[in-house]
């Protein structure tokens, strides 16, 4: 693998962001270029490589639900965090309200759509939202080697505005007893988490640490944290890009996490970390050139896991 590759890739997938589009249900995320396009990889010895636009800062937004899920796991064990959300994947867009009334007995389906990470959110350890935020921060921080983790306050701001799906959501979790601790407060850690300011290359770095099993420049931090990868990973793999999944799945056929900023985290099994980023997304909420760019990578370098 080297920057021509990686630049032919790029290029060859480019006319896709053309048939996509900014989110624009967070009025703010509206603003970005649908035209960026940007890769980094990564690899266990230390070299990165990037091409395109991969400068740019973006937000997590659904990619930080990986990261969220990892702390939770570890916080509480995976039972109690299973005993509240499901593990299947869902079908159906990642904001449903239908399917949590009709599916899994009330409890949402899984980790990654938006009530699941909810209810993730709440089982984050700590004395207040501030708390729990640092302490998903600091992981990521340990993760991406960067010393200040920060948040996109406008961003912030605009998500909280306007996010009542999700707080219908939380609320009717909090009826069913899935959340049994403030609403507010779980929604104010999902809005924070969501609008973790990355670049490509952070997003190859959590790649490449869940590829690797959860090592950190080689070492393990936690005696449970293969468990929580492993976790992480098999629902990236089932649901990762929700809707889409079964497609990227039979295609791409890597673990991977979308988010409605246009970034696509990947983490195939041979050690590599994938950062991508295309603000134009498809009515999936994935980024449409990005998606593309995976299966690309996968055949030329042999990455699905089957
Ligand atoms: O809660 C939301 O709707 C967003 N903050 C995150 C959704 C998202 O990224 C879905 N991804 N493709």
């Amino acid at each position: 693998m080297n920057v021509k590759n990686l630049e032919e890739i790029l290029n060859r997938n480019r006319s896709y962001t053309n048939q996509g589009e900014t989110a624009n249900y967070i009025p703010e995320l509206a603003y970005a270029n649908p035209q960026q396009l940007g890769i980094t990889v990564c690899t266990p010895r230390g070299e990165v490589i990037s091409v395109g636009d991969c400068e740019v800062e973006f937000t997590m937004q659904s990619i930080s639900k990986v990261v969220n899920l990892i702390v939770a796991v570890l916080d509480n064990g995976p039972e109690q965090v299973f005993s509240k959300v499901g593990m299947e994947s869902s079908g159906e867009p990642f904001n449903s309200v239908a399917e949590l009334e009709t599916k899994a007995e009330n409890k949402p389906l899984n980790p990654l759509i938006n009530a699941g990470a909810i209810a993730v959110s709440s089982m984050i350890k700590g004395r207040d939202v501030e708390e729990q935020f640092q302490r998903v921060c600091t992981f990521l921080s340990k993760i991406t080697g960067k010393e200040n983790i920060t948040l996109n306050e406008r961003i912030y701001e605009s998500e909280k505005l306007t996010g009542d799906r999700n707080r219908s959501l939380a609320y009717f979790m909090k009826s069913t007893g899935v959340i049994d601790t403030n609403v507010e407060e779980a929604l104010d850690l999902y809005f924070r988490l969501c609008s973790i300011s990355v670049t490509c290359s952070d997003l190859a770095k959590i790649g490449l640490f869940l590829s690797t099993g959860g090592k950190i420049q080689g070492e393990i931090l936690h005696k449970n944290m293969p468990k929580a990868v492993q976790i992480a990973l098999s629902i990236m793999l089932t649901a990762g890009l929700y809707n889409e999944s079964g497609e990227t799945m039979m295609k791409a056929g890597i673990p991977a996490k979308s988010g409605v900023s246009g970034g696509i985290m990947a983490a195939p099994p041979n050690e590599m970390g994938i950062g991508i980023i295309g603000p134009a997304i498809n009515s999936k909420g994935n980024s449409a050139a990005g998606v593309k760019i995976l299966e690309d990578l996968s055949s030329e370098y042999n990455l699905h896991v089957f």
